[in-house]
């Protein structure tokens, strides 16, 4: 949720700022700007897309190698040219970019009025500039401690990044909340809010915790404490390269991102996954597993898809590893002061690793003095570094707004956990345990299978194009995924659609049902196929067009239903991961023939670091 680039070196930093800021796009698309020093501090500031930003500069570059940049979510005041970053002190003198949000903004604006500050916009994050003005005219302080000391009068969360006319070899950043991530080059120095805009240039890179701040200047770099005292910092080498957050000749990431997964679950199996014992091996959470088998209860915290592939995971530790599972938005189990017991563990999970709501459920359960463990897919991220212990999904980036290879990657790995938990507790047999791991194992593969059909779905997509309200339903581990699919098609497409569980909707969404209405069922061959089945006819008694994804053979279903889309057959556990793709290629397809901007959809963002 917002975008923070950085650059100090010898290249022309608006190439390298605006490089960083299309690879940040998804992180916002609100606005965009960039602040360059060469003698002079300019800010070019432009709302909507990069795009409109780099045109703009295109005709009228801005020359010099120190510099800031900033791709906006907007959270206070609308998106527009004034709203947008960065932010000039009064003086001109000084520009800063923010990520997150300044919570006491009012009362320090209050008090920043009566000393004589005026406000031409209506961000939070003007309050901290003129916040740091105030300091250093009251002071004296060096631009650096005066950030410091304005920073430490500041409530909620941040990450910035400061330049200043004044000094043309100084680039100051600091994170509280949001994240940033140093990169270090030869004589160079990149600021990004994750590694994206910083890859191409270095893999080496330097993750900055809450209260640090850092100062970098071409010879080197200091990362100071809160209390201002210099620390030495690790420096890490970044496993993803660039064609990675590139879109290899697909039209979107999302595409890309679906066409991948395979590879995705291929890689997150690697090394994990055997046929024979000891069947699973999670190095992360090697002294974690002897805490979570003897649990008396797992609460999964997390949100949006994140939380659908906890649902699943839900029903998967439960049959497999017989451990009580209750699964939370971490937005709601922060703030109603949840009954934590001694032999309670909470695991979250988050593709970003930064989702604000998802950290502040480890800090609560911390708090609790709970064990927390993550499943996160961002290497380095503050979740994966504030957790206890943790399994990484090895997805590589996912760079489309809409969620898909996470998704299916964390389901992945929970199936791994419960697996692992389910031998440590004896609670399957050998030959049970064997047979899940073998039908796991031929999972990228059956996926593939179902990617091969994209085309059909395609067709599907063609004739549903226009509908607004779309239903889906599903039972057992699937109910997730009728929910999963209901959120992608609202996500990009922006139609309406509710996910329910199958036998739910006699209870209210069945009075929506009428010709116009497509319903997609999720009717495996399981345990509640035949149930599945009646819900169907239900749905069809009534008009009701259905589309049924299904591993059933040829037979009724194919007369009831409109579109029957055939998955293969795995183990009922395990099938949210192939019946979830034909939902993620119906929803990208029916965006697309909307013509909807697919991988960064309005109003959303990738990665939501504020509340
Ligand atoms: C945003 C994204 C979703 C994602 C959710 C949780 O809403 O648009 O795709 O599922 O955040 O993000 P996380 O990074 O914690 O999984």
């Amino acid at each position: 949720m917002c975008g923070i680039v950085g650059y100090i070196g010898e290249r022309e930093a608006s190439d390298v700022l605006i490089n960083g800021l299309t690879r940040l796009e998804y992180r916002g698309y609100d606005s965009a700007g960039v602040a360059i020093v060469n003698g002079s501090l300019e800010v070019r500031k432009k709302k909507g897309k990069v795009k409109t930003l780099s045109n703009d500069l295109l005709g009228n570059a801005l020359k010099g190698n120190l510099g800031i940049g900033h791709t906006r979510w907007a959270t206070h005041g609308p998106p527009n040219d004034i709203n947008a970053h960065p932010h000039l002190s009064s003086d001109g003198s000084f520009a800063l970019v923010h990520n997150g949000i300044i919570e006491n903004y009012t009362t320090l604006k209050e008090t920043l009025s009566q000393r004589g500050y005026t406000f031409s916009t209506q961000t939070d994050t003007e309050v901290l500039v003129r916040l740091i003005e105030d300091v250093r005219r009251s002071t004296g302080l060096s631009l650096g401690k005066a950030i410091r000391q304005a920073l430490s009068q500041v409530q909620g969360t941040y990450g910035i990044a400061v330049v200043s006319k004044d000094d043309p070899d100084m680039l100051i950043a600091a994170r509280k909340g949001s994240p940033l991530i140093l990169g270090v080059g030869e004589g160079e120095y990149f600021l990004g809010s994750d590694a994206a805009p910083i890859i191409e240039y270095t893999r080496k890179v330097v993750y900055l915790n809450d209260g640090e701040l850092v100062v970098i200047r071409r010879s080197g770099f200091t990362v100071f404490t809160v209390d201002d005292e210099p620390l030495e910092k690790a420096v890490y080498e970044l496993e993803w390269d660039l064609e990675q957050i590139e879109k290899g000749g697909y039209d979107h990431f999302m595409l890309k991102e679906i066409m991948e997964q395979p590879t995705s679950i291929q890689n997150a199996l690697r090394g994990r996954l055997f046929n024979k014992a000891p069947y699973v091996m999670l190095g992360g959470l090697f002294e974690a597993i002897k805490t979570l088998k003897d649990v008396d209860r797992i609460i999964i915290c997390a949100c949006g898809t994140s939380w659908h592939a906890a649902l699943v995971g839900e029903y998967m530790i439960e049959a497999l590893a017989r451990i009580p599972v209750e699964v939370e938005y971490a937005s709601e189990f922060r703030y109603r002061n949840p009954i934590l017991r001694k032999n309670d563990a909470v695991i979250v999970i988050s593709q970003s690793g930064e989702t604000a709501d998802t950290l502040a459920a480890v800090k609560e359960a911390q708090r609790q003095g709970i064990p927390v463990y993550g499943i996160c897919n961002t290497v380095g991220s503050t979740i994966a570094r504030d957790t206890d212990a943790g399994v990484y999904l090895h997805a590589g980036p996912e760079i489309g707004v809409a969620s898909t290879k996470a998704f299916t990657a964390q389901v992945t790995v929970l199936a791994l956990l419960a697996l692992k938990l389910a031998k440590r507790r004896n609670a399957l047999s050998d030959t049970e345990l064997k047979a899940f791991a073998t039908h796991l194992l031929a999972i990228p593969g059956k996926i593939q299978q179902v990617l091969d059909g994209a085309k059909s779905i395609r067709k599907i997509a063609e004739i549903y194009r226009y509908a607004n309200n779309f239903l889906y339903l599903g039972r057992g581990p699937n109910f997730p995924v009728a929910l999963e699919g209901a959120l992608k098609l609202k996500e990009i497409s922006y139609v309406h659609a509710e996910g329910y569980p199958a036998a739910e909707m006699k209870h209210g969404p069945i009075a929506l049902i009428d010709r116009f209405m497509p319903v997609v069922f999720i009717a495996m061959n399981d345990s509640s196929y035949d149930k599945v089945v009646s819900n169907i006819e239900e749905v069809v008694a009534r008009d009701g067009i259905v589309i049924a994804v299904t591993d059933a053979p040829k037979g009724h279903l194919d007369d009831l239903c409109e579109h029957v889309i055939r998955i293969p057959h795995t183990t009922e556990l395990l099938s949210p991961l192939l019946a979830v793709i034909p939902l993620q290629l119906l929803s990208y397809y029916i965006a697309v023939l909307r013509g909807c901007n697919v991988d960064q959809p309005r109003n959303l963002a990738k990665s939501v670091t504020v509340e």
